[in-house]
């Protein structure tokens, strides 16, 4: 990823390239979901389930170790909801260089922790949730004994700028909407700085509409207050007060978007809608902006009604996270399997079909 947009980001020939593989994901066309939304308009879904640790985390962390690492940094720390620390741990193992995460206890999806265990890191977990993390980390990122690799860094914002580099390489020119959740509030802003760019570049001839999706229980850029209990069943997101707040709030001004809350229950259903019909298994919190589509299309109170946007308008909504890494709340819905007989008849018969 580095090196295909290297003259877009902060590293030149000394810089040591730390990667995985990362980036290049999908542009998935999605008919059903173009269907729901009507009027010719097309959707598609930007799959970074499928970068290496199974989030859009990997294109700024590679960029973020890459530079730490050319700053002779023996250390990197994050604090996360999990899909950061998944990624830091990874990379800093790549790199051979330790990594320290601090992580909201008891809140981590069942994917996730291991990920972070199995790459070497060190874990640590504290009574408080992810913002206290942060804050946690930022403190100890002054010693100067850590590089802090939450999106604080912009090393991690301008990796992540490649995401939109691709969709426009991929369209022939930018989407007309981007839809995306919104936690910590750093991919919202590296997706319009990217768009930016490439549109100053003059490799595309628009900036999409960009619109942000908080779940409700934990949506402060949405209430414009800062919410110091924020409970969601997607906990990559279940954060109160993001860092990157203002730019996420320059984005959405500058592109004439908005920001809208999706409530739990409108999350698992879009989960398990984007799975039986299009076929993408993602994590809640990638859920909230297909989620976030179906409101802007059924919703009157939705903060961006698509009732009246141009005909064959593009969209493109980012699937965040891969499903298998929060598996809970379908295994919970699956039904117990009994066993039948070992026949064809038996197992003719339990088919149903
Ligand atoms: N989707 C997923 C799957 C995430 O893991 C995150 C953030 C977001 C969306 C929101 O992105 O923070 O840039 O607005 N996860 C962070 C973490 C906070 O620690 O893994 P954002």
């Amino acid at each position: 990823m580095i090196e295909h947009y290297c003259e877009f980001l902060p590293v030149s020939a000394s810089t040591p390239t730390v990667s995985l593989g990362e980036g290049n994901t999908p542009l998935i066309h999605c008919p059903q979901l173009s269907n729901r939304v009507g009027r010719d308009c097309e959707v598609f879904v930007k799959n970074e389930g499928v970068n290496p640790t199974g989030s859009f985390k990997d294109r700024g962390m590679t960029v973020a170790v890459s530079k730490a690492l050319e700053r002779r940094a023996k250390a990197i720390i994050c604090a996360s909801t999990g899909n950061t620390s998944a990624s830091a741990s990874a990379y800093a193992a790549r790199a051979g260089i330790s990594c320290a995460v601090i992580l909201p206890a008891g809140k981590i999806a069942t994917g996730k922790l291991p990920q972070a265990f199995v790459y070497g890191a060190k874990i640590v977990t504290i009574d408080g949730n992810f913002d206290h993390a942060l804050r946690i980390v930022r403190e100890l990122g002054e010693s100067g004994d850590f590089v802090v690799v939450n999106s604080v860094n912009p090393d991690r914002i301008a990796g992540q700028k490649s995401a939109a580099f691709e969709i426009v390489d991929e369209m022939g020119d930018a989407p007309d909407f981007h839809l995306l959740p919104v936690g910590n509030a750093g991919n919202i802003t590296a997706y319009w700085a990217g768009y930016r760019e490439y549109r100053a570049r003059e490799n595309s001839t628009k900036l999409p509409v960009m619109i942000g999706f908080q779940a409700a229980g934990a949506a402060p850029i949405f209430h414009d207050q800062v919410i110091e209990k924020p409970e969601t069943i997607a906990s990559a997101i279940r954060i109160g007060n993001p860092a990157s707040w203002k730019q996420a709030c320059a984005a959405i001004a500058e592109s004439r978007g908005a920001i809208d809350v999706v409530s739990d229950e409108e999350i698992v259903a879009a989960q398990s809608w984007l799975a039986r019909h299009e076929g993408i298994f993602v994590e809640p919190a990638s859920a909230a902006a297909i989620a976030g589509l179906f409101k802007c299309c059924d919703s009157r109170e939705a903060a961006y009604s698509f009732q009246k946007i141009p005909e064959a308008s593009r969209i493109v909504c980012t699937a965040t996270g891969h499903g298998l890494k929060d598996p809970d709340t379908i295994i919970k819905r699956m039904e117990k399997l009994k066993p039948v007989a070992a026949t064809m008849n038996e197992v003719r018969s339990a088919i149903g079909l």
